[in-house]
């Protein structure tokens, strides 16, 4: 029997053949730089840029800010009530016994988290027990308290009604907890850097 001769492969066929693998593995090749490519940009948005790395933390001048008064400044999207008590404000926080309040939790990033809601857990601290640093939101559902008004001569949230007294507690009204008192400290005398 005579052996079948191997059927050559034309110069033609054997570069198409090739060509067609370079075009499979460059087009497949393309699909991975292209996923890449789209990938990427989506990553990179996700790193926060400078100016937003800035505005993780806030600093406030409050020389200008006289007892009674008070300024909100925003972090982070939220408004934050600085405000400096008068002694008289401070007196009456400190009358009510923290087992007569509706949370008696002082709700403070800068404390453990069972830390009691007294007027001092929920001030600046030891010193500085004029200021209060808190979250604008009433933590009913999240409507920005009035300062000086209530029932309390604290914050009123006129949403559904949440009085709140001069040290930021709850006292009357659906809101379940304190106003929430941020991470913050003084890094100057006059100098609050709040986050
Ligand atoms: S949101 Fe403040 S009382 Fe409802």
């Amino acid at each position: 029997m005579r052996r079948k001769d191997p059927v050559p492969v034309s110069a033609n066929e054997s570069t198409e053949h090739n060509r067609r693998d370079f075009l499979y593995i460059a087009t497949a090749m393309t699909g991975v730089v292209g996923a890449g490519a789209v990938v990427w940009p989506f990553i990179d948005q996700m790193r926060p840029d400078a100016s937003t790395l800035a505005l993780a933390t806030v600093e406030v001048d409050v020389s200008a800010i006289e007892p009674g008064m008070s300024v909100t400044a925003k972090w982070r999207g939220k408004p934050i009530f600085i405000r400096n008590r008068t002694d008289a404000e401070i007196e009456e926080a400190k009358s009510v016994s923290v087992d007569q309040l509706p949370d008696q939790l002082a709700r403070n990033e800068n404390l453990g988290a069972d830390a009691p809601a007294s007027d001092l857990e929920r001030s600046a601290g030891e010193g500085k027990e004029n200021w209060i640093v808190m979250i604008g939101s009433c933590t009913h559902l999240g409507c920005v308290p009035l300062g000086q008004a209530g029932d309390f001569g604290g914050w009123f949230c006129p949403c559904h009604g949440s009085h709140y007294d001069t040290a930021g507690r709850i006292r009357s009204g659906p809101a379940p907890e304190n106003l929430h008192i941020p991470n913050y400290e003084f890094i100057s005398d006059t100098v609050i850097r709040i986050g």
